[in-house]
């Protein structure tokens, strides 16, 4: 399972990029224009905290297919490492995705809110595709089913490309999500912060080390 943060927060990037196992990081275009800074500017920024390997998605903004596939190729070429181009699945969108993956441009297929929606990406090229989990269950819908189901069809399919589940609300839809063999999720740093925050941990730690002082002293180190 791989753990991207969805910020473009500078600052939390590098908090998160420090502890938690990253596989990189998602924008959407209202991440990066809560920054208030010049997007390349802010995009360069984050390519300098997580290192050239780690993936950083960008999405497009374009309405025809052409548009997307040329702000899809001046991103790519601007941002260095590796850099995954989201395109929303409309119709000019699995056009888009069709004509960026035949030249080898990696593309995440977004704004993902059926499984029927998800399977057409694949079958166009997408690398990835991101289900809007907590969107999904706003409609009311199934968030997590979606994410089961298109995880079934690919296998079925065998189509070689990975559920990077999206839109998360809270630690609990983060790890059904994980359950339902998502390959993928992408979560808010403060979400991802909850993760091991359980009071219980903190309690235990702090339990051992009152031992360890009343045996030992208070030296909290055990090497000697
Ligand atoms: C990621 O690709 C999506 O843009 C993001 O997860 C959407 O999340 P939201 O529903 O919290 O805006």
């Amino acid at each position: 399972m791989k753990l991207y943060i969805d910020s473009a927060n500078v600052e939390k990037i590098t908090r998160i990029n420090e502890y938690y196992p990253l596989a990189g990081v998602t924008t959407n275009p209202t991440i990066l224009a809560t920054e208030g800074r010049p997007y390349l500017e802010t995009l360069k920024n984050i390519r300098s905290i997580i290192g050239m390997d780690k993936e950083l998605f960008v999405q497009v903004l374009g309405d025809k297919a052409e548009e997307m596939v040329d702000e899809g190729k001046y991103i790519v070429d601007a941002i260095s490492g590796k850099v995954v181009v989201k395109v929303p699945v409309t119709e000019e969108g699995l056009k888009a995705i069709r004509m960026l993956s035949a030249e080898n441009i990696p593309v995440l297929a977004t704004t993902i809110y059926t499984g029927m929606q998800a399977l057409l990406a694949a079958m166009s090229g997408a690398k990835y595709v991101a289900p809007y989990v907590n969107r999904i269950d706003n409609l009311p819908g199934d968030g997590l089913r979606v994410v089961s189901n298109i995880v079934h069809m690919f296998l079925q399919y065998d189509l070689g490309c990975e559920v990077l589940a999206a839109s998360f609300k809270n630690v609990q839809q983060v790890y059904d999500a994980a359950l339902a063999g998502a390959q993928a999720v992408t979560v808010s740093p403060d979400i991802i912060e909850k993760f091991v925050a359980f009071p219980s941990t903190k309690v235990d730690v702090s339990e051992f080390r009152q031992k360890w002082t009343a045996a030992f002293g208070k030296d909290h180190s055990n090497l000697g």
